[in-house]
């Protein structure tokens, strides 16, 4: 009997594990001190429980949503991750085709390995653009001008990052881009290097570029110079995600980062259903951390998510097969999806109720 190939978006992983060097395998898996919360991310998803709906005729079903004003097919994104081209050689451009391919959206980090406007170029569906604001104030501005020239229709503030995360991992492996690789949209001036001078050269790059001195005031700055939505990721308290919406944010992104900056910060989820209660609908919330299947999908949706977000496992198929790897990875979330609502009762993302998820130490809602 053939190898039926990978499953579920895990088996990626272990498919790059053998694909990419030892380098980039661990900066992509890898989260910062003794990785708890890069754990916990994706252990809270699995303490939910799902209570199904019987009898719901979920013969005709469908997981478009909207994101923005988009029309997306379903309400799982791509996340903004760095260097795409460490895991194959087309980078961001297989990433791109891939998820706007697939009817979703993919968000652009600010450290992608190709230039925006060819990714742009590529996209046949949404792209936002993930930023960092730099030290040099007229560098960050300059980007913005190029990135909506380019075609980006969202800026997606990254907020969690003043430093860079203590990724142990990176720091002994030296962490730095290979030859020929390089960060593209920094500066409308050129290509910058990212190497290392003994311990992670994204530490230090970081160090180097950004700036720690972010404020709620620099958003004011921002809808200055940008009219495209502004979405702040990176929220993980009440207070601070309704002050986004207060200063004029479009929607928020709960998320730890994956669990590579403050380790043993709250897992998403975990924070999740408080977040939405506080934002009263007063824009999107998404989420992300450690989303794997379907059904994480639905939970997140059930507490008051407007959509999610993946990181590694677009980095994993990306790795496994370049933009095939990718696109197989968005089939088996979407199946998932698909199969989970059916399952749940739900035909429709609007029949995701808070009824359907029992939180733990809660007597279930139905
Ligand atoms: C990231 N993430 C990230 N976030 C961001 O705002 N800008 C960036 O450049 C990156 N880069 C990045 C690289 C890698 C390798 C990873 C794994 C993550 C964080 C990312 O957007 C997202 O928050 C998490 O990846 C979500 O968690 P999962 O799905 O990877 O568990
Ligand atoms: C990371 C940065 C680049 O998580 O956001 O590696």
């Amino acid at each position: 009997m053939s190898d039926p190939g990978p499953t579920s978006v895990r088996d990626f992983e272990a498919i790059a594990m053998t694909s990419v060097g030892r380098m980039a395998f661990d900066y992509y898996a890898g989260g910062s001190d003794d990785e708890i919360t890069l754990f916990e991310n994706t252990a809270a998803w699995g303490r939910a429980r799902l209570l199904y709906r019987v009898l719901a005729d979920v013969a005709e079903r469908s997981t478009r949503c909207t994101v923005l004003g988009h029309e997306l097919s379903m309400p799982v994104m791509a996340a903004p991750t760095a260097f795409h081209r460490m895991a194959h050689d087309e980078g961001e451009l297989a990433t791109v085709r891939a998820t706007n391919g697939a009817g979703t959206a993919m968000i652009l980090s600010s450290l992608s390995t190709v230039d925006v406007e060819e990714v742009l170029e590529a996209a046949t569906g949404p792209v936002f653009f993930q930023l960092y604001l730099y030290r040099d104030r007229q560098i960050s501005r300059e980007l913005i001008e190029r990135v909506t020239a380019a075609g980006c229709s969202a800026i997606i503030l990254t907020v969690d990052t003043p430093l860079l995360g203590n990724r142990e991992r990176d720091v002994r492996n030296r962490f730095q881009l290979p030859e020929g690789i390089s960060v593209r949209n920094l500066t409308a001036r050129g290509p910058l290097e990212c190497t290392s001078d003994g311990g992670s050269g994204l530490a230090r790059f970081v160090q180097d570029h950004q700036d720690p001195g972010l404020r709620w005031e620099h958003l004011a700055w921002l809808r200055e110079i940008s009219d495209l939505p502004i979405v702040l990721k990176g929220i993980c308290r009440r207070d601070d995600a309704t002050r986004a919406f207060d200063e004029g944010a479009s929607a928020i992104v709960v998320s730890n980062h994956g669990g590579r900056q403050l380790d043993t910060s709250p897992a998403t989820f975990d924070v999740l259903p408080g977040i939405c209660e506080a934002v009263a609908g007063r824009g999107e919330v998404w989420v992300d951390g450690g989303i794997r299947r379907g059904t994480d999908v639905i939970k997140a949706l059930a507490c008051g998510a407007t959509a999610t977000l993946i990181g590694r496992p677009v980095l994993w198929g990306l790795a496994a097969d370049g933009q095939q790897g990718v696109e197989q990875v968005w089939k088996i979330m979407a199946e998932e999806l698909d199969l989970a609502m059916a399952l749940a009762g739900c035909r429709d993302v609007h029949e995701i109720t808070r009824d359907l998820v029992q939180l733990v130490g809660e007597q279930p809602g139905a």
